[in-house]
């Protein structure tokens, strides 16, 4: 079986230390970073934009997995892109002309992504996955770390691996929002490539300790 990979959200992170946290999770062995951008309006919550994301660019060498949670995120994919993403991950539910934007990503040479807020049904992306690097299905509903993990989006991350399977595309599947040391398991057997962790990685340093307890814990 591959191996899960773990995408530390630095939402969790003291944010006037960002340099330096991206350092930790590198040296680490980390390799994907996830970068949550909250606009007040899609979500209520406010965070960073392209210019804090192309400063954290200079830092590190790590995958930016970039969830943008923004309305009409279209009005500024070439910022993002610029600014140094390696995947721009959008929402089904902030935009009408969907593949407009995931075609306009592409364009740009970096990965397209589309998010899934809890309550949206696959069928509205089922197809765009061949156009898709990945598929993020939110866990809890977005805007803040710390929540508990929504039960029956195990039973969409099952739903969604057949999907794909069926298709035969090779779109990755990432689970964010209250992903656990005890839920972990479960959701990568149900079929989820990539987790995305934010309060139950950042708390317990060693970052490296906590990441191999994870893809432990993972592989069962
Ligand atoms: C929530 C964000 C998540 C969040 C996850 O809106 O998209 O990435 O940081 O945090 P935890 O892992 O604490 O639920
Ligand atoms: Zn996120």
């Amino acid at each position: 079986a591959k191996e899960t990979i773990i995408s530390p959200s630095l939402l969790s992170c003291d944010f006037s230390r960002l340099a330096d946290e991206l350092k930790a999770l590198e040296e680490a062995g980390l390799k994907w970073a996830h970068l949550d951008v909250m606009d007040g309006k899609f979500v209520p919550n406010i965070t960073f934009g392209p210019p804090v994301i192309k400063s954290m660019r200079k830092e590190c060498n790590l995958f930016f997995d970039c969830h943008l949670m923004i309305e009409q995120p279209e009005r500024y994919i070439d910022e993002f892109c610029d600014a140094g993403a390696d995947l721009l991950c959008i929402h089904a539910e902030s935009t009408v002309h969907l593949e407009r934007a995931v075609a306009a990503i592409a364009e740009k040479g970096v990965k397209p992504a589309i998010a899934l807020n809890p309550a949206t049904p696959l069928e509205s992306i089922k197809y765009l996955i061949p156009q898709l690097h990945m598929v993020l299905i939110m866990s809890v509903n977005p805007g803040f770390g710390g929540q508990k993990y929504i039960p029956f989006c195990t039973q969409k991350v099952r739903d969604l691996r057949a999907m794909i399977d069926e298709m035969g595309a090779d779109t990755l599947i990432q689970l964010d929002g209250g992903v656990t040391m005890e839920n972990c398991r479960e959701l990568v057997e149900a079929g989820a490539d990539v987790l995305v962790s934010g309060s139950a990685f950042f708390k317990y340093p060693p970052y490296a300790e906590r990441h191999k307890l994870f893809l432990e814990t993972c592989a069962g």
